[in-house]
């Protein structure tokens, strides 16, 4: 069959190869510690499934505005107003079938071919994937390790070209683990202004931010770029609803408007009885946020701990998601494997534990091991590696 262009441009998942050789042994009955997850290892809130089942008894079963339920939509408003100081009228905000897909309308409602999308890495594996698919070209920006890995003005400015329309921004950090402080956001916010960047704010893991740590939305610290800002998040992460395809997109009026009837020609939106819950979730979750926040940040301090005990590991502290990224290239050579994937792999074969290579994310030399897994888990996994690798 003819495959299209831009279909083709599209890479496969680098981290794929790992994934499946982990599941295969797990089929055959092999004991793998996998730090591969990349979503709460907590079960969905009883009573959020309780709204969605009885939804679903009460025939909630039809279409509704491809832009989400207006109750929903003024329930996001009322939280982005309450929880970040963020000022939008219903009509702003679209509920999207996932943050994943709120991210790739607002690139398809803002990138015209051949605009330049600035991507410090590491990144989420699926923005230069979307950037692509929306016929732009994605910039990828080196950042310090010494600094974090985090994007700094300078870096910022240095990236800016004619071409440039969009700035992807994720904190906290898929697969960095760590979240820029709200000083750090107004200081990349200074950088830009006075441009016409827009900034589509990923902040999907906004409520998993440890220690000292302060999560502040881009467009709270930066008014002034407002009007230029897309906020991104949805409940998948924080309420452990990944399966249920809930995310959102908040911004200037055109842009939601632009997103609503790129919807419903693409999804019509998400689940009807899906929507009705996450009303109810977003006003009663926090007990459960705040239950499973107190879990991972236990787990965030007892990984990073254990990983930098073993010799050749570098990993900063996390400070949001639930990843760890350690830098482990000093052990290459020793192991004579040349780059992250034949490490993964190394690790998988020899000692039965999953990690995910950070090529996938731009950083060779990094690995992501995801703490969405149980203490006594991270530390038969942690407990492997250390001995495998002294
Ligand atoms: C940085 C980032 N953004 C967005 C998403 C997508 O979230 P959702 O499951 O709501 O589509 C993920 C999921 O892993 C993510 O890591």
């Amino acid at each position: 069959m003819k495959i299209s262009a831009n279909a083709k441009s599209v890479s496969a998942s680098i981290t794929m190869a790992v994934t499946s050789r982990a599941q295969q042994l797990k089929a055959q009955g092999v004991d793998v510690v996998s730090f591969g997850a990349g979503e709460p290892d907590f079960d969905t809130p009883g009573f959020i499934t309780d709204i969605a089942i009885e939804a679903l008894r009460a025939g909630k079963t039809k279409y509704c505005p491809a832009a989400g339920m207006i109750e929903l939509r003024q329930a996001i408003a009322d939280k982005l107003l309450q929880e970040n100081g963020l000022e939008y009228k219903a009509s702003q905000v679209v509920v999207t079938v996932g943050a994943k897909h709120a991210v790739y309308e607002s690139l398809h409602a803002t990138v015209d071919p051949g605009d330049e999308v600035i991507i410090p890495k590491p990144y989420w594996v699926s923005y230069p994937e979307m950037v692509k698919l929306v016929g732009g070209i994605p910039k990828i920006v080196n950042t310090d390790p010494e600094n974090g890995y985090k994007l700094t003005p300078d870096l910022l400015k240095a990236n800016i070209t004619d071409k440039t329309t969009v700035l992807m921004l994720n904190s906290p950090n898929n697969p960095g683990g760590f979240c820029y402080s709200p000083e750090e956001l107004k200081a990349l916010g200074d950088a830009i202004k006075g441009t016409e960047l827009v900034v589509i704010s990923d902040e999907i893991y906004e409520k998993l931010v440890y220690g000292d740590m302060k999560f502040a939305a881009f467009a709270a610290v930066c008014p002034d770029l407002y009007d230029q800002t897309i906020t991104i998040n949805g409940l998948s992460k924080a309420y452990a609803m990944t399966g249920w395809r809930l995310g959102y997109v908040a911004g200037p009026q055109d842009l939601a408007d632009a997103v609503n009837k790129m919807q419903s020609h693409m999804t019509s939106g998400t689940a009807t009885f899906c929507q009705i819950a996450a009303i109810e979730a977003l006003k009663k979750g926090q007990p459960d946020i705040e239950r499973m926040h107190a879990e991972f940040s236990k787990r965030a301090e007892h990984i990073y701990k254990r990983l930098n005990d073993i010799g050749g590991v570098d990993c900063p502290r996390p400070t949001g998601a639930f990843y760890a990224f350690p830098k482990v290239s000093d052990l290459y050579c020793k192991f004579g494997v040349k780059d992250s994937v034949e490490f993964c792999q190394l690790l998988l074969e020899k000692i039965n534990v999953a990690c995910v290579p950070g090529a996938g994310f731009g950083c060779d030399d990094n690995i992501r091991l995801s703490f969405a897994t149980s203490i006594e888990q991270i530390d038969k996994g942690l407990d492997r590696m250390a001995e495998y690798l002294k």
